[in-house]
Protein backbone atom coordinates (compact mmCIF):
# COMPACT_ATOMS: atom_id res chain seq x y z
CA UNK A 1 0.00 0.00 0.00
CA UNK A 2 2.89 2.68 0.83
CA UNK A 3 4.26 1.15 -2.16
CA UNK A 4 1.80 2.62 -3.96
CA UNK A 5 1.23 5.61 -2.71
CA UNK A 6 4.76 6.87 -3.11
CA UNK A 7 4.68 5.59 -6.70
CA UNK A 8 0.99 7.87 -7.17
CA UNK A 9 3.02 10.70 -5.34
CA UNK A 10 6.22 10.29 -7.93
CA UNK A 11 4.07 9.84 -10.96
CA UNK A 12 1.93 12.50 -10.25
CA UNK A 13 5.56 15.12 -9.19
CA UNK A 14 6.81 13.92 -12.77
CA UNK A 15 3.28 14.33 -14.94
CA UNK A 16 3.27 18.09 -12.64
CA UNK A 17 6.72 19.54 -13.05
CA UNK A 18 6.45 18.66 -17.04
CA UNK A 19 3.32 20.44 -17.11
CA UNK A 20 3.27 23.40 -19.79
CA UNK A 21 -0.30 24.77 -19.59
CA UNK A 22 -3.55 25.20 -17.11
CA UNK A 23 -5.38 23.20 -18.98
CA UNK A 24 -3.13 20.24 -18.79
CA UNK A 25 -2.45 21.02 -14.88
CA UNK A 26 -6.53 20.93 -14.36
CA UNK A 27 -6.63 17.44 -15.99
CA UNK A 28 -3.54 16.29 -13.88
CA UNK A 29 -5.48 17.42 -10.59
CA UNK A 30 -8.43 15.58 -11.52
CA UNK A 31 -6.97 12.13 -12.05
CA UNK A 32 -4.82 12.26 -8.70
CA UNK A 33 -6.93 14.45 -6.27
CA UNK A 34 -10.25 14.46 -8.00
CA UNK A 35 -13.72 12.82 -6.50
CA UNK A 36 -12.73 9.33 -8.42
CA UNK A 37 -9.02 10.50 -9.27
CA UNK A 38 -5.95 8.21 -7.66
CA UNK A 39 -5.08 9.58 -4.22
CA UNK A 40 -8.89 10.05 -3.37
CA UNK A 41 -9.63 6.14 -4.23
CA UNK A 42 -6.73 5.07 -1.95
CA UNK A 43 -7.82 7.27 0.61
CA UNK A 44 -11.52 5.62 -0.10
CA UNK A 45 -10.25 2.21 0.67
CA UNK A 46 -8.87 2.89 3.68
CA UNK A 47 -11.35 1.82 6.24
CA UNK A 48 -10.77 -2.23 4.42
CA UNK A 49 -7.59 -1.97 5.96
CA UNK A 50 -6.43 -3.51 8.77
CA UNK A 51 -6.48 -1.27 11.75
CA UNK A 52 -2.44 -1.29 13.15
CA UNK A 53 -1.45 -0.09 9.47
CA UNK A 54 -4.53 2.39 8.63
CA UNK A 55 -2.80 5.35 10.73
CA UNK A 56 0.32 5.03 9.22
CA UNK A 57 -0.76 4.80 5.59
CA UNK A 58 -3.77 7.83 6.06
CA UNK A 59 -0.79 9.82 6.94
CA UNK A 60 0.88 8.70 4.52
CA UNK A 61 -2.01 9.64 2.18
CA UNK A 62 -2.54 13.16 3.41
CA UNK A 63 1.29 13.98 3.13
CA UNK A 64 1.29 12.80 -0.14
CA UNK A 65 -1.71 15.18 -1.07
CA UNK A 66 -0.52 17.69 0.82
CA UNK A 67 2.67 17.82 -1.26
CA UNK A 68 0.42 17.22 -5.08
CA UNK A 69 -1.72 19.83 -4.12
CA UNK A 70 1.42 22.75 -3.44
CA UNK A 71 3.37 20.75 -6.25
CA UNK A 72 0.14 22.36 -8.78
CA UNK A 73 -0.51 25.29 -7.08
CA UNK A 74 3.31 26.32 -7.11
CA UNK A 75 2.88 24.59 -10.71
CA UNK A 76 0.03 27.03 -11.71
CA UNK A 77 1.60 29.98 -10.12
CA UNK A 78 4.71 29.19 -12.59
CA UNK A 79 2.03 29.09 -15.61
CA UNK A 80 0.79 32.16 -14.90
CA UNK A 81 3.64 34.19 -14.16
CA UNK A 82 4.72 32.73 -18.06
CA UNK A 83 1.72 33.82 -19.46
CA UNK A 84 1.83 37.10 -18.25
CA UNK A 85 5.40 37.41 -19.01
CA UNK A 86 4.56 36.32 -22.69
CA UNK A 87 1.67 38.89 -22.75
CA UNK A 88 3.76 41.70 -21.88
CA UNK A 89 6.10 40.87 -24.28
CA UNK A 90 3.71 40.65 -27.36
CA UNK A 91 1.77 43.56 -25.82
CA UNK A 92 4.16 45.64 -25.53
CA UNK A 93 3.48 49.43 -26.54
CA UNK A 94 6.52 51.57 -26.89
CA UNK A 95 5.32 54.96 -26.12
CA UNK A 96 8.51 56.32 -26.95
CA UNK A 97 8.80 55.61 -30.59
CA UNK A 98 7.34 58.82 -32.88
CA UNK A 99 3.58 58.93 -33.85
CA UNK A 100 1.73 57.81 -36.93
CA UNK A 101 1.69 61.43 -38.99
CA UNK A 102 -1.83 62.11 -40.51
CA UNK A 103 -1.97 63.06 -43.44
CA UNK A 104 -3.31 66.01 -43.98
CA UNK A 105 -5.21 67.34 -47.31
CA UNK A 106 -3.95 70.93 -48.98
CA UNK A 107 -6.14 73.14 -50.78
CA UNK A 108 -6.71 73.13 -54.16
CA UNK A 109 -5.50 75.10 -56.97
CA UNK A 110 -8.32 75.99 -58.37
CA UNK A 111 -9.82 77.03 -54.97
CA UNK A 112 -6.70 78.86 -54.24
CA UNK A 113 -6.59 80.62 -57.18
CA UNK A 114 -10.20 81.93 -56.86
CA UNK A 115 -9.30 82.83 -53.48
CA UNK A 116 -6.25 84.87 -54.90
CA UNK A 117 -8.55 86.49 -57.59
CA UNK A 118 -11.05 87.45 -55.00
CA UNK A 119 -8.72 88.87 -52.11
CA UNK A 120 -6.92 91.56 -55.07
CA UNK A 121 -10.70 92.72 -56.29
CA UNK A 122 -11.82 92.71 -52.66
CA UNK A 123 -8.94 94.78 -51.78
CA UNK A 124 -10.07 97.04 -54.39
CA UNK A 125 -13.14 97.82 -52.86
CA UNK A 126 -15.82 95.28 -55.00
CA UNK A 127 -18.28 93.00 -53.19
CA UNK A 128 -18.35 89.30 -53.38
CA UNK A 129 -21.53 87.90 -54.26
CA UNK A 130 -23.16 84.49 -55.33
CA UNK A 131 -25.76 83.53 -57.79
CA UNK A 132 -27.85 80.15 -58.95
CA UNK A 133 -25.70 77.89 -60.73
CA UNK A 134 -29.26 76.43 -62.02
CA UNK A 135 -30.76 79.06 -64.03
CA UNK A 136 -33.05 80.39 -66.10
CA UNK A 137 -32.67 81.30 -69.96
CA UNK A 138 -33.84 84.57 -69.54
CA UNK A 139 -30.41 85.44 -66.93
CA UNK A 140 -28.21 83.57 -68.22
CA UNK A 141 -29.04 84.78 -72.10
CA UNK A 142 -31.80 86.94 -72.65
CA UNK A 143 -31.20 89.73 -70.46
CA UNK A 144 -27.32 89.42 -71.64
CA UNK A 145 -29.02 90.50 -74.83
CA UNK A 146 -27.99 86.79 -76.00
CA UNK A 147 -30.29 85.95 -79.21
CA UNK A 148 -32.08 83.19 -79.96
CA UNK A 149 -29.72 82.26 -82.62
CA UNK A 150 -26.76 81.93 -80.46
CA UNK A 151 -24.44 78.66 -80.43
CA UNK A 152 -24.42 78.70 -76.10
CA UNK A 153 -28.38 78.46 -76.16
CA UNK A 154 -27.48 75.20 -78.71
CA UNK A 155 -28.75 71.85 -76.81
CA UNK A 156 -25.17 70.60 -78.15
CA UNK A 157 -23.48 73.49 -75.99
CA UNK A 158 -25.23 74.15 -72.59
CA UNK A 159 -26.24 72.18 -70.06
CA UNK A 160 -30.14 71.99 -69.92
CA UNK A 161 -32.11 70.44 -66.88
CA UNK A 162 -35.39 71.58 -67.85
CA UNK A 163 -37.56 73.73 -70.55
CA UNK A 164 -35.84 77.47 -69.87
CA UNK A 165 -33.86 76.00 -67.22
CA UNK A 166 -30.50 75.40 -67.04
CA UNK A 167 -26.72 74.90 -65.84
CA UNK A 168 -25.21 78.45 -65.96
CA UNK A 169 -22.82 78.93 -68.67
CA UNK A 170 -21.08 81.83 -66.88
CA UNK A 171 -21.58 83.63 -64.11
CA UNK A 172 -22.32 87.03 -66.15
CA UNK A 173 -26.06 86.26 -65.15
CA UNK A 174 -25.43 87.44 -61.42
CA UNK A 175 -24.64 90.91 -63.19
CA UNK A 176 -28.01 91.06 -63.68
CA UNK A 177 -29.35 89.68 -61.00
CA UNK A 178 -27.02 92.09 -59.07
CA UNK A 179 -28.52 95.08 -60.85
CA UNK A 180 -32.31 94.59 -60.57
CA UNK A 181 -32.04 94.49 -57.21
CA UNK A 182 -29.37 97.65 -56.67
CA UNK A 183 -28.60 101.14 -57.91
CA UNK A 184 -25.46 102.16 -58.79
CA UNK A 185 -22.71 102.82 -57.65
CA UNK A 186 -21.80 99.03 -57.81
CA UNK A 187 -19.16 97.07 -57.61
CA UNK A 188 -19.09 93.52 -57.42
CA UNK A 189 -17.35 90.04 -58.61
CA UNK A 190 -19.20 87.21 -58.33
CA UNK A 191 -16.82 83.97 -58.60
CA UNK A 192 -17.86 80.35 -59.02
CA UNK A 193 -18.95 77.08 -61.27
CA UNK A 194 -20.29 77.29 -64.94
CA UNK A 195 -21.13 75.13 -66.71
CA UNK A 196 -20.81 73.62 -70.56
CA UNK A 197 -20.43 70.56 -73.11
CA UNK A 198 -17.02 70.50 -73.44
CA UNK A 199 -14.22 68.22 -72.52
CA UNK A 200 -10.59 68.43 -73.16
CA UNK A 201 -6.71 69.04 -72.04
CA UNK A 202 -8.17 72.86 -71.23
CA UNK A 203 -11.94 72.31 -71.14
CA UNK A 204 -13.69 70.77 -68.98
CA UNK A 205 -17.96 70.20 -68.63
CA UNK A 206 -17.70 72.12 -64.70
CA UNK A 207 -15.04 74.88 -64.20
CA UNK A 208 -14.75 78.31 -62.25
CA UNK A 209 -15.79 82.18 -63.09
CA UNK A 210 -14.91 85.07 -61.49
CA UNK A 211 -17.28 87.78 -62.97
CA UNK A 212 -17.06 91.41 -62.36
CA UNK A 213 -18.88 94.66 -62.78
CA UNK A 214 -18.66 98.15 -61.65
CA UNK A 215 -21.44 100.79 -62.67
CA UNK A 216 -20.90 104.34 -61.83
CA UNK A 217 -21.38 107.70 -63.73
CA UNK A 218 -18.85 108.38 -65.96
CA UNK A 219 -17.13 104.76 -66.25
CA UNK A 220 -14.87 104.29 -69.24
CA UNK A 221 -13.06 101.96 -70.66
CA UNK A 222 -10.16 103.67 -69.23
CA UNK A 223 -11.25 102.62 -66.28
CA UNK A 224 -11.43 98.98 -67.05
CA UNK A 225 -8.22 99.05 -68.59
CA UNK A 226 -6.81 100.35 -64.90
CA UNK A 227 -8.95 97.53 -62.56
CA UNK A 228 -7.55 94.80 -64.74
CA UNK A 229 -4.03 95.88 -65.30
CA UNK A 230 -3.86 96.17 -61.73
CA UNK A 231 -5.55 93.36 -61.30
CA UNK A 232 -3.15 91.31 -63.73
CA UNK A 233 0.26 93.00 -61.71
CA UNK A 234 -1.29 91.34 -58.72
CA UNK A 235 -2.35 87.83 -59.37
CA UNK A 236 1.03 87.32 -62.12
CA UNK A 237 3.53 90.03 -60.86
CA UNK A 238 4.70 93.44 -61.06
CA UNK A 239 5.62 93.76 -64.67
CA UNK A 240 3.33 91.94 -66.36
CA UNK A 241 1.54 93.83 -69.05
CA UNK A 242 -2.03 93.70 -70.42
CA UNK A 243 -3.57 94.45 -73.90
CA UNK A 244 -7.16 94.92 -75.29
CA UNK A 245 -8.18 92.87 -78.24
CA UNK A 246 -11.66 93.81 -80.32
CA UNK A 247 -13.67 90.87 -79.35
CA UNK A 248 -17.56 90.15 -79.76
CA UNK A 249 -19.54 89.58 -76.65
CA UNK A 250 -23.85 89.94 -77.06
CA UNK A 251 -23.69 91.54 -73.65
CA UNK A 252 -20.87 94.66 -73.87
CA UNK A 253 -20.34 97.01 -76.36
CA UNK A 254 -17.26 97.42 -77.20
CA UNK A 255 -15.85 94.01 -76.08
CA UNK A 256 -12.68 93.39 -76.37
CA UNK A 257 -10.26 89.93 -75.14
CA UNK A 258 -7.66 91.09 -72.30
CA UNK A 259 -4.02 89.56 -72.37
CA UNK A 260 -1.63 89.60 -70.07
CA UNK A 261 2.53 89.29 -71.19
CA UNK A 262 3.15 85.60 -71.50
CA UNK A 263 4.19 84.40 -68.31
CA UNK A 264 6.82 81.56 -68.72
CA UNK A 265 9.00 84.06 -71.20
CA UNK A 266 7.71 87.26 -70.08
CA UNK A 267 7.01 88.58 -73.37
CA UNK A 268 10.18 87.53 -75.71
CA UNK A 269 8.23 84.30 -77.04
CA UNK A 270 7.87 80.76 -76.34
CA UNK A 271 5.80 77.70 -76.89
CA UNK A 272 3.04 78.92 -73.82
CA UNK A 273 2.60 81.73 -75.83
CA UNK A 274 2.90 80.38 -79.06
CA UNK A 275 5.66 82.90 -80.10
CA UNK A 276 3.10 85.86 -79.48
CA UNK A 277 4.83 87.18 -75.91
CA UNK A 278 1.06 87.47 -74.83
CA UNK A 279 -1.20 84.83 -73.35
CA UNK A 280 -5.93 85.58 -73.25
CA UNK A 281 -6.57 85.96 -69.81
CA UNK A 282 -10.28 87.07 -69.60
CA UNK A 283 -13.20 88.55 -71.77
CA UNK A 284 -14.31 92.14 -71.14
CA UNK A 285 -16.34 95.39 -71.92
CA UNK A 286 -18.34 98.10 -71.23
CA UNK A 287 -21.83 96.62 -70.46
CA UNK A 288 -24.37 96.74 -73.16
CA UNK A 289 -26.55 99.69 -73.13
CA UNK A 290 -29.25 96.68 -74.13
CA UNK A 291 -28.53 95.21 -70.52
CA UNK A 292 -28.51 98.34 -68.60
CA UNK A 293 -32.58 99.20 -69.77
CA UNK A 294 -33.40 95.05 -69.43
CA UNK A 295 -32.83 95.69 -65.63
CA UNK A 296 -34.22 99.38 -65.80
CA UNK A 297 -31.10 101.67 -65.23
CA UNK A 298 -30.71 104.97 -66.71
CA UNK A 299 -28.44 104.81 -69.75
CA UNK A 300 -27.81 108.50 -69.42
CA UNK A 301 -26.32 108.57 -66.56
CA UNK A 302 -24.62 105.27 -65.76
CA UNK A 303 -22.41 103.36 -67.61
CA UNK A 304 -19.98 100.35 -66.85
CA UNK A 305 -17.51 97.56 -67.10
CA UNK A 306 -17.87 93.92 -67.00
CA UNK A 307 -15.56 91.32 -67.08
CA UNK A 308 -14.92 87.52 -66.73
CA UNK A 309 -12.11 84.93 -66.59
CA UNK A 310 -11.31 81.17 -66.15
CA UNK A 311 -10.21 80.02 -62.60
CA UNK A 312 -8.52 77.24 -63.96
CA UNK A 313 -6.47 78.98 -66.70
CA UNK A 314 -5.87 81.85 -64.65
CA UNK A 315 -4.53 78.67 -62.16
CA UNK A 316 -2.91 76.81 -65.25
CA UNK A 317 -0.95 80.29 -66.43
CA UNK A 318 0.12 81.25 -62.93
CA UNK A 319 1.47 77.62 -61.54
CA UNK A 320 2.60 76.46 -65.03
CA UNK A 321 -0.27 73.13 -65.34
CA UNK A 322 -0.25 72.49 -68.64
CA UNK A 323 -3.80 69.58 -68.57
CA UNK A 324 -6.78 71.16 -66.45
CA UNK A 325 -7.62 67.54 -65.72
CA UNK A 326 -4.67 67.53 -63.27
CA UNK A 327 -6.10 70.17 -61.08
CA UNK A 328 -9.00 68.02 -60.45
CA UNK A 329 -7.30 64.41 -60.29
CA UNK A 330 -6.92 65.50 -56.41
CA UNK A 331 -3.45 63.42 -56.06
CA UNK A 332 -2.26 65.05 -52.73
CA UNK A 333 1.44 64.88 -54.38
CA UNK A 334 0.36 66.99 -57.56
CA UNK A 335 -1.30 69.63 -55.42
CA UNK A 336 1.38 69.39 -52.32
CA UNK A 337 3.93 71.03 -54.51
CA UNK A 338 2.27 74.93 -54.74
N1 LIG B 1 -19.31 85.65 -69.80
C1 LIG B 1 -18.20 85.70 -70.73
C2 LIG B 1 -17.73 84.26 -70.97
O1 LIG B 1 -18.08 83.39 -70.24
C3 LIG B 1 -17.06 86.50 -70.18
C4 LIG B 1 -17.42 87.94 -70.04
C5 LIG B 1 -17.95 88.42 -68.87
C6 LIG B 1 -17.21 88.83 -71.11
C7 LIG B 1 -18.27 89.75 -68.74
C8 LIG B 1 -17.50 90.15 -70.98
C9 LIG B 1 -18.04 90.62 -69.83
O2 LIG B 1 -16.99 84.01 -71.91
Amino acid sequence: MKERLKEIERNAMQLIEGATDLKELEELRIRFLGRKGELTTILRILKNIPEEERADIGRLANTVKITLNEALSAKYREIESELKAKALHSEFVDITLPGKKRRIGHENLVIRTMREIRDIFISMGFESVDGPEVETTYYNFDALNTPDWHPARDLHDSFYVGDALLLRTHTSPVQVRVMEKRQPPIRVISPGKAYRRDYDATHLPMFHQVEGLMVDEGISVANMKAVLGEFARRIFGKHNRIRLRPHYFPFTEPSFEVDVSCTRCGGKGCPLCKYTGWLEILGAGMVHVAVLENVGYDTERWTGFAFGMGVERIAMLKYGVDDIRSLYINDIRFIEQF
